[in-house]
């Protein structure tokens, strides 16, 4: 198979929140390929961020695919809302949802496309009975909370596995947590074909650095390919 094209997925979570319009502006013409958001409910991780009024609030800024990694357990009642509010992706995690081949059905169902989510600690084994229900597969090398983490080396491994697993579907392969130029080279060796940065996109929040970031990371991945 030849290499999926490397997209480089910005996380809003490390954007300045009282320009968030002009932020998520700023990244789509800084050249990124999707808006990553994260809602968290304060219980499946110990942070606390918005629901889908934030992706009603930036959809009609940007014509980039939403991604939406919901942080939710359970995240099935909250499906629909995402869906109606213009996400693109919407994926939920394994350990969140105990039916987790209903909940991926259901994201199809809305019409969108369907991710499945693996904190650390899970094999990727979890994900093999849903393999043909998916449309991205989320690994994420952080523990799933906050932005700003350092990369946990082990999600390496995971990230050849899970693209053993896939093979030849159309499935993307997308790493989240901890990404930044240094090692978006290691990543996309692993399989990784999209990859998630909040603070090595946004640290500073100055929109003049988005484009040459955005740039840096995907550079860096290609050359891997
Ligand atoms: C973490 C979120 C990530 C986060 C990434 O729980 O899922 O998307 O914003 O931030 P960085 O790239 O700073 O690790
Ligand atoms: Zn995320």
């Amino acid at each position: 198979m030849s290499a999926r094209d490397i997209k480089i997925a910005p996380s809003i979570l490390s954007a300045d929140f009282a320009r968030l319009g002009e932020e998520v502006r700023a990244i789509d013409e800084a050249g990124c390929d999707w808006v990553h958001v994260d809602p968290m409910d304060g219980h499946f991780v110990p942070n606390l961020s918005f629901g889908p009024l934030v992706v009603e609030a930036v959809r009609p800024v940007t014509d980039k695919i939403i991604d939406v990694h919901l942080m939710l357990s359970p995240a099935a009642p909250y499906l629909e809302a995402f869906a109606k509010a213009g996400a693109d992706i919407i994926s939920v995690h394994s350990e969140a949802d105990v039916h987790l081949h209903s909940s991926l059905q259901a994201i199809r169902r809305l019409g969108k496309k369907a991710g499945a989510a693996l904190n650390p600690a899970t094999p990727v084994s979890a994900l093999e009975n849903v393999i043909n229900d998916i449309d991205v597969l989320l690994i994420m090398s952080v523990n799933p909370g906050f932005g700003g983490q350092k990369f946990i080396p082990e999600a390496l491994d995971k990230l050849a596995q899970a693209s053993a697993l896939i093979g030849s579907r159309d499935i993307d392969l997308e790493v989240d947590g901890g990404i930044t130029a240094d090692n978006a080279a290691d990543a996309a060796r692993a399989g990784a074909n999209v990859l998630v940065a909040g603070s090595a996109v946004y640290k500073g929040n100055d929109p003049n650095t988005y484009g040459p970031r955005i740039s840096a990371i995907r550079s860096a991945a290609r050359s891997a390919q």
